[in-house]
């Protein structure tokens, strides 16, 4: 994709990879726009962004998503890249017979049916612009089930599978569909969950530098870091964090943990 001359709407760009990826595109001359849950997070965001546009919505609610795809459409009818990026990622115990349904179904809504319902109502809108595009964040997860955070893994699969679909039925149009799948990144995605796997996790400005050279060299899936690793892991050895949560659950005595 061009980098230049762009009006981009990031999801999720109050913190991380979404804001560190609005800074890369505002340094490019684009129009900016980026969305999240907390009016003061916001303001943060606009402080340290001078430029940037900031819309309060929240993914996992279908009202708020619709009200703000009419919105930006309204008030920058240029707009021609989405960048599906909110998302959260909880370690869950599926064995917790407290746990509610609907904290599990949290993670789908925002991870999966958010950015669905973005592309449905804002594709008829990029199919009118000049270079529209279309990036679908997922994750180096999205080719591995890591068990200690079971549904994450499954949204990410979901939004692998989901690009593949959308970008063949796009491939008639100007719209193209890009997957960037991050590896490890040093954010708040990551807080409290240094057990997991951010010991060479990457930073996350050198993470969004990465990014847009691979969005700049057109490719359909921009893979930064070590994620191709994790995507040959999964095609020689699909189960091999599913092994590892195992062996560590096995302990080095053999005797079974508690779940
Ligand atoms: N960091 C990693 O290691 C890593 C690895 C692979 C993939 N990823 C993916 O990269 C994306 C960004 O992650 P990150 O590391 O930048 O995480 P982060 O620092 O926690 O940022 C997440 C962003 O998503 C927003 N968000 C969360 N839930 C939302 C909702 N319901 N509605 C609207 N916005 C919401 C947050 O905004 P508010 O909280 O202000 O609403 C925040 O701006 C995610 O899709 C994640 O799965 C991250």
């Amino acid at each position: 994709m061009k980098l230049s001359d762009n009006t981009v709407l990031i999801t999720g760009g109050t913190s991380g990879i979404g804001r560190a990826l609005a800074a890369q595109f505002l340094a490019r001359g684009a129009t900016v726009l980026v969305t999240g849950r907390s009016a003061e997070r916001l303001d943060e965001v606009r402080a340290a962004l001078p430029g940037v546009h900031t819309f309060v919505c929240d993914q996992a609610d279908p009202g708020s998503v619709a009200a703000l795809c009419a919105e930006v459409v309204r008030a920058f009818p240029d707009l021609n890249v989405l960048i599906n990026n909110a998302g959260i990622g909880l370690k869950l115990n599926l064995n917790d017979e407290a746990r509610r349904l609907e904290d599990l179904e949290a993670e789908i809504r925002t991870n999966l049916i958010g950015p669905i319902q973005m592309v449905q109502l804002l594709l008829p809108h990029l199919k009118r612009q000049a270079g529209p595009v279309i990036v679908n964040v997922s994750s180096g997860l999205a080719f591995v089930p890591m068990p200690l955070k079971p549904i994450y893994c499954a949204t990410k699969a979901a939004m692998h599978s989901y690009t593949q679909s959308l970008r063949a039925q796009l491939k008639a149009t100007p719209v193209r569909v890009v997957e960037l799948a991050p590896p490890a990144v040093r954010t708040a995605f990551n807080a409290g969950q240094e057990d997991i796997n951010v010991k060479g996790a990457m930073d996350v400005t050198k993470f969004a530098e990465a990014a847009m050279r691979g969005l700049g060299r057109g490719r359909d899936e921009v893979l930064p870091g070590l994620t191709p690793v994790l995507r040959l892991i999964g095609r020689l050895n699909p189960r091999a964090l599913i092994r590892a949560a195992e062996a560590e659950r096995m302990g080095a005595a053999g005797a079974p943990r508690r779940p």
